[in-house]
């Protein structure tokens, strides 16, 4: 088979190399917006160069961003091609319309690589979701927040060296703070809530709250209880639809996640009757990325290429059932958290069981009194 290539950055030419001694799938086209020495000879940088080539079967975008990759993959399927991204971005912003488009087109659209990098999480929450309902999913899916989290509970560190570490090594976004921040886990979840859930999920609705404010002194603070802390995603099934969120999350030392390393994601399902399966593996980096790119291709190969799910229900978020107590450090006094609070810790104080929804919607408010403000959930 051959396959365009859309972009050749860390995963572009992962994907180049992995397939540049196989006889069965063949990078023929790159487009590229400057001079690529490796690919001199196959690059273009005209896209109507790749959509009009009809020897191309697989358009493989891996140049990020919303645009003109919306615009590319679309006309790749109007013209036939299968399509294979590892975009999250570009799938979670317009999941309906390219889920629809690859319906109509009797194309394959997979994304294997747009979740936890190398780890096949997405064919498996597939797979599960042919047999069993999905209650619950989430975990560790981000690798450079893991990366910062688990350095600076190594020792103290300085969150800048180790994120520049982690932007090196080639796991960060373009912009890190999409890592920091959550953005990036969040378009991973979303994804992710979509396929398990045969929903549609509002990206932009669902709350979140990052990292970017944790200090070596809180982290010294959940050492001290015990703790470990995560970026956490959780989806979970709920009466009126889904429960979405993403925060940062104190983990007991024995509890699966507390032992993730480097850029290592653990990304968990619960089924009604399969219970608890979870998915370890590198979630960043070039060769694992590229390789979920590769075993897309191979699956189209075989035939067997369609999106995870042919259902896609627009579906609210129903935040209303789910609380847990949180640690809150902030400089500012507050009337709501005094209300709430329960004990105090070195560096912050806990609350009692408070609704997520209302804590994440409290602390992003608060953030405009208290930039420095940090929050955890405590599982
Ligand atoms: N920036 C992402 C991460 C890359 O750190 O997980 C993989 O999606």
């Amino acid at each position: 088979m051959n396959i365009a290539l859309l972009g050749f950055g860390v995963v572009g030419s992962g994907v180049y190399e992995w397939c540049r001694d196989r006889a069965d799938l063949h990078v023929t086209r790159v487009l590229v917006r400057s001079a690529k020495p490796a690919v001199a000879d196959i690059s273009t940088m005209d896209f109507t160069d790749i959509v009009s080539d009809p020897t191309i079967d697989i358009v493989a975008e891996v140049m990020g961003g919303l645009h003109p990759a919306y615009e590319y993959v679309s006309a790749a399927m109007k013209a036939g091609k299968h399509v294979v991204t590892a975009n999250k971005a570009l799938i979670a912003a317009y999941y309906t319309e390219l889920t629809s488009l690859a319906r109509e087109q009797g194309v394959a659209l997979l994304c294997t690589a747009a979740v936890g990098g190398g780890i096949p999480w997405l064919v498996n929450l597939a797979r599960v979701r042919k047999l069993d309902a999905i209650e619950r999913i989430g975990g560790i899916m981000n690798g450079t927040s893991n990366f910062i989290m688990d350095a600076m509970h190594a020792a103290p560190v300085s969150f800048d060296a180790i994120l520049k570490e982690a932007q090196d090594l080639g796991y960060a976004e373009a912009d890190p703070s999409a890592d920091i921040d959550g953005d990036d886990i969040r378009r991973k979840l979303v994804i992710s809530a979509n396929i398990a859930f045969d929903a549609v999920l509002d990206e932009e609705s669902i709350p979140m709250f990052g990292i970017r404010t944790v200090t070596d002194s809180d982290i010294a603070t959940f050492k001290a209880k015990g703790f470990t802390c995560k970026l956490l995603a959780t989806a979970a099934a709920a009466e009126n639809g889904v429960c979405a969120y993403i925060e940062p999350t104190l983990l007991s030392a024995d509890a699966l996640e507390s032992a993730v390393p480097r850029n290592f994601n653990l990304i968990t399902y619960e089924g009604v009757n399969m219970g608890r399966q979870s998915y370890y593996g590198q979630g960043a980096g070039q060769m694992p990325t590229a390789a979920n790119v590769v075993q897309d291709c191979l699956t189209i190969l075989r035939g067997e290429g369609c999106f995870y799910t042919d259902k896609a229900t627009p579906m609210a978020l129903d935040g209303k059932d789910e609380s847990h107590p949180y640690y809150v450090r902030t400089a500012a006094s507050d009337k709501w958290l005094e209300a709430h609070t329960a004990e105090t810790w070195a560096t912050g104080v806990v609350t009692g069981a408070v609704n997520t929804y209302e804590m994440l919607a409290w602390a992003k408010a608060k953030l405009a009194d208290d930039p420095t403000l940090f929050i955890a959930g405590i599982a």
